[in-house]
C-alpha cells in the first residue's frame, strides 16, 4: 500500500466516525492578482462569524502575506511548524476580529510532498480536528495558473472565482478555468464554481461580466459557472488596508462591506447537500497529497 492509499483509508475511516458534519471549505481564487481575493476572504470570514459561525481563514498564498497585513496580525507559527516541528493546532491558529481564526500555510503547502507516512498521518489527524473546530474554512489562494493554486482549486468542492471589470480579468479567469480543466484531478462534478464580480461601477456590470465569462466557459470548456453576486468599487477598501483593519470592522456600512455581507448570507443559505463529495479540510489535503504523489510517480 502506498502513502496515498494509506491516507485515503485513514480519511475514509475517520469520515465514517464523524457524527458532526465536517467544516465547509470555500476556496477563493482568481485568474489575475490584485482583484480583491484576500479582502473578500477576510470580510466574508467576519460576516460568517457575525452570523454565528465558527470560521477559520487559511492563507495558502505562499508569496504574499496579504491577510497578515489586512488583519494586522503575524502568526508566530504556520502549517509547516505543525507538519515538521511538532506544533499543535492551537499553536498555529491565531485569533482575529470577531473571534475568527487565522492559519498561515507558510511553506507547508509546498512541502506537502516531503512528508513521511507518519507525518501524513499526523497532519491528517490534525486536519480532522480542524474540521471539527470550524463550521467554515475559507482558503485564500494566490492568483493565476500556477500549479499550487490550481491544485487547491481542483481539490476544493466550493470555489469563489473573483473577477473585476479590468480588461484582462475575464481572459485571465478563462485561462485559469482552461488550465484547470486539463488537470486530471479536476472534475466539475466535484467542484462548484461561483463567480464574484468585484470593483464594479454600476449594478448591471456584475451580471454582464458573469455572462461574458460563463458563456465561453460553458461553450468551450463545458464548465458551468454560477453567479454569486457583485461588490461595488469602494474607496474605503484601500483605507481599511492602510489601517490594517478589515472594512467590515472599520466601515461596516460602506457599500462594499454591505455587499459582502449579502454574499455571506447567500452562501450560508446554499444547500451544500450536492457538493458533499470532498467536504472538509482533511479530505481536501488528502486530495492534494494524492495529486502530488501521482505527479511525482509520473516524473
Ligand atoms: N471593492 C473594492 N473597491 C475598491 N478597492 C478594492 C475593492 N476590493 C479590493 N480593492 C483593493 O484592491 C487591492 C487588492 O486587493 P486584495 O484583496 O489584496 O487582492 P488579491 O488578494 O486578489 O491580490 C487592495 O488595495 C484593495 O484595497
Ligand atoms: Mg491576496
Amino acid at each position: 500500500m502506498d502513502q496515498a492509499e494509506n491516507l485515503r483509508k485513514l480519511v475514509q475511516q475517520n469520515n465514517s466516525q464523524i457524527a458532526r458534519p465536517v467544516a465547509r471549505v470555500i476556496t477563493v481564487t482568481s485568474g489575475k492578482g490584485g482583484v480583491g481575493k484576500s479582502s473578500l476572504a477576510v470580510n466574508l470570514a467576519i460576516d460568517f462569524a457575525r452570523l454565528g459561525k465558527k470560521v477559520i481563514i487559511f492563507d495558502a498564498d505562499f508569496g504574499l502575506a496579504n491577510i497578515e497585513i489586512m488583519l494586522g496580525i503575524r502568526p508566530p507559527y504556520n502549517l509547516a511548524d505543525l507538519m515538521f516541528r511538532g506544533k499543535n493546532l492551537e499553536d498555529i491558529i491565531v485569533e482575529g476580529p470577531e473571534g475568527i481564526g487565522f492559519i498561515s500555510g507558510g511553506s507547508g503547502i509546498q512541502e506537502l510532498t516531503m512528508l513521511s507516512r507518519e507525518q501524513i498521518i499526523y497532519l491528517t489527524q490534525k486536519l480532522f480536528q480542524l474540521d471539527k473546530l470550524a463550521d467554515l474554512i475559507i482558503i485564500d489562494t494566490g492568483a493565476g495558473i500556477a500549479d499550487s493554486v490550481l491544485e487547491f482549486v481542483a481539490a476544493s468542492s466550493e470555489v469563489l472565482l473573483v473577477v473585476t471589470p479590468e480588461p484582462t480579468s475575464i481572459t485571465d479567469a478563462y485561462a485559469l478555468l482552461k488550465t484547470l480543466n486539463r488537470k486530471s484531478e479536476f472534475s466539475i462534478k466535484n467542484s462548484k464554481i461561483r463567480v464574484v464580480a468585484n470593483r464594479i461601477a454600476q449594478p448591471s456590470e456584475g451580471p454582464e461580466l458573469f455572462e461574458k465569462l460563463s458563456i465561453v466557459s460553458e461553450k468551450f470548456l463545458d464548465i458551468p459557472l454560477e453567479y454569486l453576486g457583485s461588490i461595488p468599487q469602494d474607496p474605503n477598501s484601500s483605507k481599511s488596508i492602510l489601517q490594517q483593519q478589515p472594512i467590515s470592522v472599520l466601515f461596516p456600512n460602506s457599500p462594499s462591506a454591505k455587499a459582502i455581507t449579502g454574499l455571506a448570507e447567500k452562501i450560508c443559505n446554499i444547500d451544500t447537500g450536492t457538493v458533499a463529495e470532498k467536504k472538509g479540510m482533511a479530505q481536501l489535503f488528502s486530495n492534494l497529497i494524492k495529486s502530488r504523489h501521482r505527479k511525482k510517480t509520473q516524473r
